[in-house]
């Protein structure tokens, strides 16, 4: 007789999890509420963008899954872990291992190398120098900037510089990157090209991309598209 397997297969746990989400902003006597009961789930692989237009809450949302904010009322879950649950130096951690971050503007340090810049998630987390420069050096070589690996941020150009975030962000190896507005402080040829490059680096990484942008182009390329409005997060 055939056993008959009777327990459904485990569902993978999502890397990152809103539930009910609500982000009020208090100015004076003045609320504003942001984000209105917002609930979905991120899970490894996914490419994922956010649209909306400026002042709708991305970047809002965008922090509050970083763990970089927290929600006025609900849950945001990393890993399984809720971030309202921890303290701000067990957030960091929690942050530094499973996810990276690209913002508009790359945000890097300006003192330091390419190399040094892509390579200083890892010594945070803690590993040595060497094998930190090692690991970064091969990311620079996936987003082509390995010839500048000695350049500091001023002497790179704008494309230049969001590839070596792109570096920065995936040298860990994350469960998901978190992108603001990625393209958004470059020019229309060089927007394209950092298109082409993130498009390639989720196609062949297992790790989530969240790309939050008002470039259609950039979202058109995820495989699932939201769209932030009036607090609300719906289908497109
Ligand atoms: N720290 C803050 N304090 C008060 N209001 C804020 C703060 N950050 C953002 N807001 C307000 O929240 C709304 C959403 O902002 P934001 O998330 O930056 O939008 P987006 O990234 O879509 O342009 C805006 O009305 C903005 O003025
Ligand atoms: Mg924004």
């Amino acid at each position: 007789m055939t056993p008959i397997n009777t327990e459904e297969s485990p569902r993978e746990q999502a890397v990152l999890s809103c539930q009910a989400l609500n982000k009020t902003y208090t100015e004076g006597p003045q609320k504003v509420q942001v984000l209105a009961n917002i609930n979905f789930e991120i899970f490894s692989g996914d490419r994922l963008a956010i649209i909306g237009s400026s002042g709708s809450g991305k970047t809002t949302l965008l922090n509050m899954l970083g763990g970089l904010d927290l929600p006025t009322s609900g849950s945001v879950k990393l890993a399984g872990k809720d971030y309202a649950q921890l303290n701000q130096k067990q957030r960091g951690q929690l942050r530094n291992q499973h996810l990276g971050f690209v913002y508009q503007f790359h945000h890097l340090l300006a003192e330091f190398s390419a190399l040094e810049n892509a390579a200083m998630p890892l010594l945070i987390a803690g590993k040595s120098m060497k094998q930190a420069k090692a690991q970064a050096l091969e990311l620079l070589k996936k987003v082509n900037m390995e010839k500048r690996a000695e350049h500091k941020p001023a002497e790179l150009s704008g494309g230049e510089r969001q590839r070596v975030a792109l570096a920065r962000a995936l040298v860990t190896n994350p469960s998901c990157v978190l992108l603001d507005e990625p393209t958004g402080n470059l020019d229309q040829q060089t927007a394209a090209q950092v298109q082409a490059l993130i498009r390639e680096l989720a196609e062949n990484s297992g790790t989530a991309f969240v790309i939050v942008t008002h470039d259609i182009e950039l979202a058109e390329q995820q495989n699932r598209v939201l769209r932030l409005d009036q607090g609300q997060l719906l289908a497109v």
